[in-house]
């Protein structure tokens, strides 16, 4: 199958130096490119600015902002067979961005932000027949958010991951997830390392393809 896999954070500048971000590593998506790549899918990872170092049998396309990120995942849609979002999207951006660098002395009180573009809900109507699969990153009413997201961004899959967890979430390397599917299917993962979950995820996309042929 063409597996499109989106991971790390984006980038949303204020000035020439400074940005809105989180604290996304990149290392769950990179473990799903890698897991997706071992099993001889062909792999198209969408990455944010993060410090790994990708597979050598994956394609690279790196972006900065969530604009970026959303042009990417547009150009590439039509290729793929299976979109797999893991990357935190920054939800807003400053509404103006400063040709120069703020200097101090202009004593900012506040900073205008904007929405970003939700990318699987701007791409939801061109889905088709391919597998979509969301994470819900959620600090509380994991279960709830998750379903919430699941039917909101008319996924096949979203993985609901509790950040609010030391060892999980954000830049480690294990993680604590639950698959919920559109069926209704919900599979509790114990804690493991990113690259168990990786193929894991990919075993039941997978199956879901077989299934549907
Ligand atoms: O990168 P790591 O350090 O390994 O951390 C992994 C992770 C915590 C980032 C990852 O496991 C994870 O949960 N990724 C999703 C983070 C997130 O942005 O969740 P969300 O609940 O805000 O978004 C829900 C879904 O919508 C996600 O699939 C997201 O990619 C997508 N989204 C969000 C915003 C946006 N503008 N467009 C989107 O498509």
């Amino acid at each position: 199958m063409n597996i499109l896999v989106t991971a790390g954070p984006t980038r949303e500048a204020m000035d020439p130096v400074r940005f809105i971000s989180n604290r996304s590593s990149g290392k769950m998506g990179y473990a799903i490119a890698r897991a997706a790549a071992a099993r001889k899918h062909k792999v198209v990872l969408i990455s944010g600015p993060v410090n790994l170092e990708p597979p050598s049998n994956v394609g690279v396309i790196r972006v900065v902002t969530a604009a970026e990120m959303l042009e990417a995942v547009k150009t590439n849609m039509l290729w793929c067979d299976v979109l797999i979002m893991a990357a935190a999207v920054a939800d807003w951006r400053p509404v103006a961005v400063s040709a120069q660098k703020i200097k101090k002395r202009e004593k900012i009180r506040s900073v205008k932000l904007v929405a970003t573009t939700d990318i699987l809900l701007a791409i939801r109507s061109k889905k088709g027949k391919r597998i979509f699969v969301g994470f819900a990153a959620e600090t509380e009413n994991l279960v709830e958010e998750a379903r919430r997201k699941l039917k909101a961004k008319s996924l096949d899959l979203i993985v609901a991951n509790d950040v609010s967890r030391r060892d999980a979430g954000f830049d480690v390397d294990t993680n604590k997830v639950t698959f919920m599917a559109s069926d209704g299917e919900v599979t509790d993962l114990p804690l493991m390392s990113k690259l168990a979950v990786a193929k894991r995820l990919i075993a039941w996309i997978e199956r879901k393809a077989g299934r549907s042929r």
